[in-house]
Formats: structure tokens, C-alpha cells, sequence
């Protein structure tokens, strides 16, 4: 990363971290020197996220992830680093020194530019004689000329180096048009047109800034949509389909539906909210991104069974967010699409004023399930029910849904409550049970949170740990000492972190969640920073340093005479001829 280590420093100094989280995090009671509130990271009621003042981070005991003011900031405004770095630096009244502007971000602002160029020469193309025939797909799926221009729909044509050949006029070379995913490579070497003979639409991030493509085909056959690839500027899990539309209306809510056709035909019906995940199921991260411009959403998939299933995830991780979340019964059409076309957006309308909040939606899915007058089934209904209304939260909520479930079934409200409680009771038990059995696991707390950093060696990577916590700091005590190589560590992680840290420190720099965050990922942040929060005795650094390096060696040591008594023990079998 090229920020330079003093405009960083400059940065974070002046973005501090408890004016920067206050923003979003309600901070109350001290305990020693951290503040505490509500982790905006993972749902939770007892506070475990902590700003230290003092050490410039944070840290959530609940969720574990922790870094600098720059991660807090990617963490919740979706941005990269240097978008994070700009953010704070525009919070601050800082400029940005020009030759700060490192390589990647040239390579991506060339990226959205030959972005903007190609849905640009797309949407061009409509008016082309060779664009007849995607005038007239888009007569048949009644899209017109207005919303083409609103969206910036475009058409790719059907040759094999239209858009190459156009951009190239422009200046950009095949492999920027490549790294865009713009072009593929072919057999004998040369680049090829991705989207050909293809309806485009571009996908816009909230900034405004075109970042990939979705095509659809004009009409039948396979696949249907081709989408950008993953690409420094296109991450399909983190945006969605029209958010810089929808993001700008007025109606109060946001309504997800799946697919772009959908989005394009609600907005020219009125419905200026429509979004869509872009051929993903709904993320965490497009949750999250959601909830900054809405506190309501109204599902409106699909209406088949994976429609369905769609949604019953989508209901879950919009709840985690605290947002209100309704879902949508059409019947009669298999899409909001299909049904603005046969039934008109006023049925639309009505539709989404008496949309079901989650809890209706799912009670009446159990209740489709079974034949209520069959007394067997009557008493599966009540179980999965009385399940179902247990788990909510407010008893209010509970007394009330409760009763619904016995008119629904014939059976006295007070039997149908009693059940309801008990089975609450069970849960809360639960709950309490696996809290206090991961509280009084040790080990399990030496471990990172993500399954994929598990270590392989706890006790060779809690040295690995001391040795990083200790240089972090104190990087003076690398000085005078014979330190290992990362390749010397048990865990490929904390090796990772080890040699970023070392980097720096040999560069002369001194290590900050603010230099660090350039070069490591969130996890390896939230790794680092948890880690930190571990007791280090600095006074005797020197004699624990020296310790932390003996037990890295002495393991590296175990394990290499492990393998060189199998590599033995290979030999004799090869020359005695047995096998094992
Ligand atoms: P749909 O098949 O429902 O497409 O897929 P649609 O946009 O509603 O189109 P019509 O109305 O059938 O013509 C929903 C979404 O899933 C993604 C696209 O984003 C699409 O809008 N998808 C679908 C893909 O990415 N690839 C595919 O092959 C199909
Ligand atoms: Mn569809």
C-alpha cells in the first residue's frame, strides 16, 4: 500500500476512534480505560464491543473482529482500504497527496473508467441498426426507451471484437479490457468479446460508478445471464442491482427481488425501491449495505419453491440487522415482473400494503404444510408452531401469536400458551447451556473465531502470538534479536502477519492498525487486534522474546525429526522390500 506511514498517521490522529465509532455506536460506560456498546457487527443485548482510546482500536469479545479506525470504517461503510483512507480523509478536511494515488487505485479508477466507456458504446448501440433486434426483445418485455436510459441498458452486439475494437479507438489495452473481464482470451492467443448478442445491463455501486455487467440473452437458450467476473472493482456479494436507484426514493422501504428484469419492469411501474442481489442469495454484506439506506424491507421473490427458500434466508439474515422485514404473497404470477404485466401496478400496490410481516409468512408456511382437520397433522401443526412462536422474542409478541395459532387450529388459547412457554424455557435453557460450555472451554478461546484460521499447533501458535504481540509493542526488541522466519511458523496466519509486521519494522516504521490495514485482510486484522488484547509483560521483553523464539524453534525442531524418522522408516521398507 502506498499511503506513506505519516500521512497515515496524520489520517488516524485525526480520525479518532471513539469520535468515529460514536457515530455509529452508541459508547457508554468505561470499564477501566475502554468504552462499551452494542457491537454493530453481530446482534447481541449485553454490550462486548470495545474502543480503547488509548490504543486507537477496537475490539468485539462477542464476534472478534477488531482493528484500527480504517478497518472499523471498510468494516461498516463496505469500502476497501483506500476508499476507507479517503473517506476519513475527506471526514477530516485532509486532501489526499496526489502521489499517494498507489498503483491499484490507478488500475481501478482505469478500470471504472473503460467501465463507463463500455456501457457507454452498449447503450449506444441501441440505436444502431444492428441493435434492431434487441429493440425488439425489449418490446416484447415492454421495457421502454425512458427506463432503458435510467438503468443505461445497452446492447451488446453480435460480433467478436466490437466493444474491443471500440475501446481500444479509446486508448485501453486488451489487458485492461481483460483484467474488467470485458474480454476473454481465445485458443490462438488473441481476446474475444464476453458479451455478444446480449441485452446489458450495468451494475452501478451507490457511488455511481459502473463496476460490471450482467447480459442477458435475447431471448431462449443457455445461459441466460452472463455476469462480469470478480474483478478489483466488481464484488457481486457486496453490491446490488439498481442500490443506486432505489437508494434515492422516497417510499420508506426497499423491495428485494431476484432478478434484473424484475428491478427494471417495478421501476417502470413506479416502484423506485426495487433492487436485486446479482444471481446470489442474499449476503450478509448486501444485508448490511441495505440497512444503511432503509430500516424496512419487503421480499418480493419469486414465487416457486426456491423462491421460497430464498427468502426464508433472506428473512433470517435481514433480522439479524434489526430490519423490518415483510414478505410478499403473489399469486398468479411466477414474478413481480409477470405480474405488473397481467394484473398492473395497482394490484402491485395492494400487494405490498398488505404484505405479511415475517412472522405471518412463516406461520402461514407451517400452516400450508398440514391438513388441519386430520387430527394427526393438527397435532405436527401445534408442535412446529408453538416452535415457531417461542422463539420470538417479546412475550407480547408471543401472547398474540399464540392465540392466532389456536383459532387456527380449534384448540383453547390456553393450552396453545402454555406450550408456547414451555418450549421457551427450553430454549433459553439451551442458549444458556452452550454459552456457559464455550466460557468454560479454554482452548476454544485460544482460537480464532473463523474455522478457516483454526490452528493446527495451539501451543506453538500461542509463542507465535507472544512474538508478534511483543514486537507489535515493542519493535525496538527486533533489533538485537536472531528472529525466525515466517516459514518457521505453525500457523500459516500468524506467519503472514508475522512477515507484514516485519516488514515494517524493518523499514524503520513504527507498526499501527492504521499502517498494518493496507496490507492485511479483516480476518488477519481482527486476528492481530484480538491478540493484542493479551497481558504482555514489556519490562522483561527481552526474556520473553528470546522464550517465544524457543518454543517456535523447539516445535519446528519436533516435527522435523518426526519426519525424518518416517523418511527412515520409508528407506528400510524400500530396502527390505516389505510394504506397510
Ligand atoms: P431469473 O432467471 O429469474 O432472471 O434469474 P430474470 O432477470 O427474472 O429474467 P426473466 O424475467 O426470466 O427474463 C434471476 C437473476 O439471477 C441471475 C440474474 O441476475 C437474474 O436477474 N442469473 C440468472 C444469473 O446470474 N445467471 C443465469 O444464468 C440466470
Ligand atoms: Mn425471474
Amino acid at each position: 500500500m502506498a499511503f506513506s506511514e505519516s500521512f497515515l498517521t496524520e489520517l488516524t490522529e485525526r480520525n479518532d476512534i471513539v469520535d468515529v465509532v460514536s457515530g455509529y455506536v452508541r459508547l457508554g460506560k468505561k470499564s477501566g480505560s475502554n468504552m462499551f456498546g452494542l457491537c454493530p457487527f453481530h446482534s447481541e443485548k449485553t454490550p462486548s464491543f470495545s474502543v480503547s482510546p488509548d490504543k486507537q482500536i477496537y475490539h468485539c469479545f462477542g464476534c472478534g473482529k477488531g482493528g484500527g479506525v480504517i478497518n472499523f470504517i471498510m468494516e461498516i461503510e463496505n469500502l476497501s482500504f483506500p476508499e476507507a483512507v479517503e473517506f476519513l480523509a475527506k471526514r477530516a478536511g485532509m486532501p489526499i497527496p496526489e502521489e499517494e494515488n498507489d498503483r491499484e487505485s490507478r488500475k481501478r479508477s482505469r478500470m471504472l473508467s473503460l467501465n463507463r466507456d463500455a456501457a457507454r458504446f452498449f447503450y449506444a448501440q441501441l440505436s444502431t441498426p444492428q441493435g434492431g433486434a434487441a429493440r425488439d426483445y425489449m418490446a416484447k418485455r415492454r421495457i421502454g426507451p425512458a427506463t432503458a436510459k435510467n438503468f443505461g441498458i445497452g446492447f451488446a452486439p453480435d460480433t467478436w471484437d466490437s466493444l474491443e475494437k471500440a475501446m481500444r479507438e479509446k486508448g485501453y489495452t486488451d489487458f485492461e479490457l481483460f483484467d474488467a473481464g470485458l474480454v476473454r482470451k481465445g485458443n490462438k492467443g488473441g481476446y474475444y468479446d464476453t458479451f455478444r448478442n446480449r441485452l446489458m445491463f450495468p451494475v452501478i455501486d451507490v457511488r455511481g460508478n459502473v463496476i460490471g455487467f450482467s447480459g442477458r440473452i435475447l431471448g431462449d437458450g443457455e445461459p441466460k445471464y452472463m455476469n462480469s467476473p470478480e474483478t478489483l472493482v466488481f464484488n457481486k456479494s457486496r453490491n446490488l442491482f439498481a442500490l443506486n436507484l432505489a437508494k434515492k426514493s422516497k417510499s420508506g422501504y426497499i423491495i428485494l427481488s431476484e432478478g434484473n428484469i424484475d428491478v427494471v419492469s417495478l421501476h417502470q411501474a413506479g416502484f423506485d425501491s426495487a433492487v436485486a442481489s446479482l444471481g446470489t442469495s442474499l449476503t450478509p454484506e448486501q444485508a448490511r449495505l441495505l440497512s444503511r439506506y432503509t430500516n424496512q424491507v419487503i421480499i418480493a421473490y419469486d414465487n416457486d419453491g426456491a423462491g421460497i427458500k430464498a427468502a426464508q434466508r433472506a428473512i433470517g439474515i435481514l433480522e439479524k440487522l434489526d430490519l423490518k422485514v415483510k414478505v410478499l404473497r403473489m399469486s398468479g404470477a411466477k414474478d413481480p415482473d409477470e405480474f405488473i404485466k397481467l394484473k398492473g401496478a395497482d394490484a402491485f400496490r395492494n400487494l405490498l400494503e398488505s404484505s405479511e410481516n415475517q412472522i405471518d409468512y412463516r406461520l402461514r408456511s407451517v400452516t400450508d404444510k398440514y391438513d388441519l382437520s386430520v387430527d394427526e397433522q393438527k397435532v405436527e401443526f401445534l408442535k412446529e408452531a408453538s416452535d415457531l412462536v417461542a422463539r420470538l422474542p417479546g412475550s407480547v409478541e408471543r401472547q398474540v401469536y399464540a392465540m392466532r395459532v389456536a383459532s387456527m387450529s380449534g384448540v383453547s388459547a390456553d393450552v396453545v400458551t402454555k406450550e408456547v412457554e414451555r418450549r421457551r424455557k427450553k430454549l433459553v435453557n439451551q442458549a444458556r447451556g452452550s454459552e456457559e460450555r464455550q466460557q468454560s472451554r479454554p482452548e476454544r478461546q485460544l482460537q480464532p473465531e473463523e474455522k478457516a484460521l483454526r490452528y493446527e499447533d495451539p501451543s506453538s501458535a500461542a509463542a507465535e502470538e507472544g512474538l508478534i504481540r511483543l514486537l507489535y509493542l515493542d519493535p525496538a526488541l527486533a533489533r538485537n534479536a536472531e528472529l525466525p522466519a515466517p516459514e518457521e511458523f505453525s500457523s500459516p496466519v500468524l506467519g503472514h502477519i508475522y512477515s507484514v509486521l516485519r516488514d515494517k519494522i524493518d523499514r524503520g516504521e513504527t507498526p499501527s492498525a492504521a499502517t498494518l490495514g493496507g496490507a492485511l485482510d479483516g480476518q488477519e486484522m481482527s486476528l492481530l487486534v484480538r491478540l493484542l488484547q493479551k497481558p504482555e509483560l514489556l519490562s522483561k521483553g527481552d526474556r520473553a522474546l528470546a522464550d517465544y523464539i524457543k518454543r517456535i524453534r523447539e516445535r519446528k525442531e519436533q516435527g522435523k525429526q518426526v519426519s525424518d524418522l518416517r523418511a527412515l522408516a520409508d528407506k528400510l521398507r524400500e530396502t527390505k522390500g516389505y510394504e506397510g
